[in-house]
């Protein structure tokens, strides 16, 4: 098989790596180890900022999204039996969009194929002749341990906490996100629809889901919650342990393997940075690769990990800084806890800190 671009996962970072080449001219086969149907059913973070929302509806597959995403103007942060909007949109402009990442990816890969896209699901191995390659085959993927060793360096932050997620038939308790800053733990009642609810509670790292019966959920939930919205309960369709960490690996690229999304770097969940800083990593390569072919200048693609990072660290510096201010860093009412509760309090009164999370929150710019 002869392709220009091989490209390993087929993520919303492969996936939408392939879409952009594609409508630069450029051909790209995906290979991915696991089936169409896993890759659409994987639930992950929800959260959308502005420019990618804007992306899949400037690039042609927007259609669903702009049906059914829910569009947001802020967020509340509760704490001390007190809630607090931040309102994204009178301070910025902007709106962020809850829309599933196995939405985003059954739209591409709905479009991928209906443009004539090669994606091969459950295979392994491939040998596809290719001059360059995107490595988004996420954290546990085997691209970025094919770099030569020497070549890359990690940068890690392992948290002692995670957190139990579940899926729930129950309206959630506001019509946007709220983040709850308790001396229990942090919680996020989310949502995916009027009547389904995306909750989220701080647990023990190493924590077993089977400890969590259905009513401890949402006991721990509506003590959280702290009274500031009743809670709803429902029944519970999906229960899960997200683990917390940041990772970054410098540099992005070694010959002519380039890693996107969660091959390159995760963050910690809160803030939802994720899948937003993976689209950010294939609009520059697509754009790197694209200079390659029509105008034979490589100093885009020279300057790829660069260009990726300083984007990237902002997004691991923003996620790491919402994390550490919202959950609970030990069971006393110490320094850290007496510190946090300042700083939510300075950061939800202050339009100057109010701006800066929204920016950040949002989605910093993307030319
Ligand atoms: C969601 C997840 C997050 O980590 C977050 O900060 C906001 C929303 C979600 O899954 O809906």
């Amino acid at each position: 098989m002869r392709t220009q671009v091989g490209i390993v996962g087929a993520g919303p970072a492969g996936l939408m790596l392939s879409h952009l080449l594609h409508l630069a001219g450029i051909s790209s086969i995906i290979v991915e180890n696991r089936s169409r149907a896993y890759c659409e059913a994987r639930v992950r973070a929800g959260l959308m900022e502005h420019w990618v929302a804007q992306l899949l509806i400037d690039t042609g597959v927007g259609a669903r999204l702009q049906r059914e995403a829910m569009v947001h103007d802020g967020i509340t942060i509760a704490f001390n039996g007190e809630a607090r909007y931040i309102d994204f949109h009178k301070l910025i402009g902007k709106q962020v969009f809850i829309y599933d990442q196995k939405e985003v990816v059954t739209d591409l890969i709905a479009r991928r194929l209906a443009d004539g896209g090669q994606i091969l699901f459950e295979v392994d191995e491939t040998s596809v002749l290719h001059d360059f390659i995107g490595g988004c085959d996420g954290f546990h993927g085997i691209c970025r341990p094919s770099f030569p060793d020497r070549a890359l360096r990690g940068y890690d932050r392992v948290y002692p906490f995670g957190w139990l997620g579940i899926l729930s038939e129950s309206p959630p308790p506001d019509k946007e996100l709220i983040y709850c800053f308790h001396e229990r733990g942090f919680a996020l009642f989310s949502m995916r629809g009027p009547d389904l609810s995306r909750l989220y509670l701080q647990c023990a790292a190493d924590e077993d889901v089977d400890q969590w019966p259905d009513a401890r959920i949402w006991d721990e939930l509506e003590t959280r919650l702290g009274g500031v919205r009743p809670l709803a309960r429902g029944k519970i369709l999906q229960k899960g342990i997200t683990p917390m960490r940041s990772y970054v690996t410098e540099p992005m690229q070694a010959g002519r393997l380039f890693l996107a999304g969660d091959a390159a770097h995760i963050v910690p969940p809160t803030g939802a940075k994720g899948m937003n800083l993976a689209m950010a990593d294939v609009r520059v390569l697509s754009r790197a690769i694209e200079a390659h072919y029509k105008s034979g200048r490589n100093e885009l693609l020279e300057n790829y990990s660069r260009t990726c990072l300083n984007r990237v660290w902002k997004g691991q510096r923003f996620s790491w800084w919402m994390t550490q201010m919202l959950h609970r860093h030990s069971d006393e009412m110490d320094f850290d806890a007496k510190r946090q509760i300042a700083e939510i309090d300075y950061v939800t009164g202050s339009q100057a800190a109010m701006t800066s999370l929204a920016e950040n929150y949002a989605g910093l710019p993307m030319e």
